[in-house]
């Protein structure tokens, strides 16, 4: 990778991504740029040393290594996709055996007792399995009474009530019927009754780092299956420049036993 694009995938807005080589962040694509996502995530959570972190659909670990190098958390990385003998070798590698454990884990069958974690995170994960009524109340019961939740998925600005937009047609798949708006996660976790504090927003340019990433994935990477599934959010985040897609954030607190 040369230094000009490896300078293109500094943002200064995520400071602490910007201590990891681009060429690992893009060896270990599974989306767009999971650190980022990350880093912005984490912002708006109180992470303490310590603390027991699950970081469910982790997909290579990225974020899991992330988490516990720039806030000493101890780390659960969850994943269906990925295996945990993969993630292994890569925690290792990066130092973070003392701190991150692998796991195969299914959204919907978790092995945990409830109310073990200090915090659950996901990043760009959460709209695979998370989007009907059921899931927070489910997942919710995993963390500790007061315990953060929070994820960082795809999304939308706002609900496409009206149909799909003409320029997004020739790109669009079913799974992009799972991308929401702030306003409809944010009702979602509220009327759950199991969270409190929720808070949902939208990346400010988030679409422009989407296609950066994703640019930059597809000059380097030789791996099919990047090279098979970017050129299309490429097109897709290009065509649409910000009018309707980016990133969602939503963050919640389980509530206290008294307050449920
Ligand atoms: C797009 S990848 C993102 C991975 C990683 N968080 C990242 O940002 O690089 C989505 C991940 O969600 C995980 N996933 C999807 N459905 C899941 C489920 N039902 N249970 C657990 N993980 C799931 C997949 O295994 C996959 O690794």
């Amino acid at each position: 990778m040369n230094d000009e694009l490896r300078q293109r995938l500094v943002r200064p807005r995520f400071p602490r991504s910007a201590g990891y080589d681009a060429q690992w962040m893009i060896d270990n694509w599974m989306g767009p740029s999971a650190l980022w996502l990350a880093e912005w995530l984490c912002s708006a959570l109180d992470l303490r040393p310590g603390a027991r972190v699950l970081d469910l659909g982790c997909g290579r670990a990225a974020t899991s290594i992330f988490l516990a190098k720039e806030f000493g958390v101890r780390v659960v990385a969850a994943d269906l996709w990925v295996k945990p003998t993969e993630n292994w070798a890569r925690i290792d590698a990066a130092g973070q055996a003392g701190l991150v454990t692998p796991l195969l884990a299914e959204a919907h069958d978790l092995p945990f007792a409830e109310g073990y974690f200090d915090a659950i995170v996901s990043v760009d994960a959460y709209h695979y399995f998370g989007t009907d009524d059921l899931y927070l109340p489910y997942l919710s019961s995993f963390v500790a009474p007061g315990g953060g939740i929070g994820i960082a998925v795809p999304g939308l600005a706002a609900e496409l009530d009206d149909g799909l937009p003409e320029h997004l047609v020739p790109f669009w798949e079913p799974d992009f019927w799972s991308f929401h708006s702030p306003a409809w996660w944010h009702r979602l976790w509220s009327r759950s009754g199991v969270v409190e504090d929720v808070r949902a927003e939208f990346l400010e340019d988030g679409w422009r780092d989407w296609l950066d990433w994703s640019e930059a994935v597809l000059e380097v990477t030789e791996n099919e299956v990047p090279r098979k599934l970017v050129p299309r959010e490429v097109g897709m985040v290009r065509a649409d420049h910000g009018r309707n897609l980016g990133f969602t954030r939503v963050i919640a607190r389980r509530k206290l036993p008294a307050e449920v």
